[in-house]
Order: C-alpha cells, then structure tokens, then sequence
C-alpha cells in the first residue's frame, strides 16, 4: 500500500466532475481503494475521495466509528428536507474549517468495493461525510456551501 498526495486547493482536479467507474474489480481500481484508506487514516481524515489524491473518479472512502464504506459511483436515492450546519474540515484545505449545512439524513446507492450495488441510509456524522465526500466527486468544495457567518459589531 502506498500514502497519495493529497491534492489541495485550488488544484483545478478538485472542482472538475469527476467521471464512472466502468470495472470496480479492476486490479487498478482495488489497488487504489487500499491506497486511499492509508492515505486517509495516516492523514486522520474521516473521508476522502478520488480527486483528491489526483484521480478524477468516481470514487470515495469513509471510515468512521470503525466502521468502513466504499462508495463506487454513488447516488443519492433521497435527502432529508431536515437539515443541520455543523463544522466540517477537508483534507484538500488544510487547516480550514467552515460551518456547512447538510441534510440530516440520506440514502445513497453505490456500489461496494466488489462491484455490488449497496443501498445505504445513513443518518447525522455519516450522512454528513456521504455528502461532503460525493459532492468532491462533483467539482463541490465546501468553500462554495459554507454558512457565511454573520458579522459581529
Ligand atoms: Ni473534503
């Protein structure tokens, strides 16, 4: 396995729609999926996606509270209409963090790192990272969806 550069902000990879994954079972595409979970985890990041190690894919990884996600070509199946702000980081501006309003709920299908098509609901923490992490597979920083705070006087 090996740690990727993180790609960081204003790389023009990361605002670029990224493009399906056609064979997740390509020996390529498992190779990366292990190397993103090293480059995560060595980075203590909780999600990360494939344009942000410089593939333009559509391709993220989540692991929090133990538990693993891949995300091959996901969709949103649905979005709460409920939604909260909470403040979020990302590994491609480090050291910046900004207030950002998620659904508070989704279900998104994908499929795994087998090729299998997964339906997931996901609620709070893993909603929110579902969210950030398909939205970098759409060109979307949270720069562009933060919560402008109002200005104290
Ligand atoms: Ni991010």
């Amino acid at each position: 396995m090996t740690i990727l550069p993180i790609t960081t902000y204003p790389d023009p990879l990361l605002l670029k729609k990224a493009r399906a994954i056609e064979n997740p079972k390509d020996p390529a595409i498992q190779e990366l999926i292990l190397d993103m979970f090293e480059t995560m985890e060595k980075n203590n990041g909780i999600g990360l996606a494939a344009p942000q190690v410089g593939k333009s894919l559509r391709l993220c990884v989540i692991k929090l509270e133990g538990k693993s996600y891949v995300l091959i070509n996901p969709v949103f199946k649905s979005k709460s209409w409920k939604k909260t702000v909470a403040e979020e980081g990302c590994l491609s501006l480090p050291g910046q963090f900004m207030q950002v309003k998620r659904s508070q709920k989704v279900k998104v299908k994908a499929l795994d790192r087998k090729g299998k098509e997964v339906v997931i609901q996901a609620q709070d923490m893993l909603a929110r990272a579902f969210q950030h992490e398909i939205d970098h597979l759409n060109g979307t920083l949270i720069i562009e969806k933060r919560v402008k705070e109002k200005i104290k006087k």
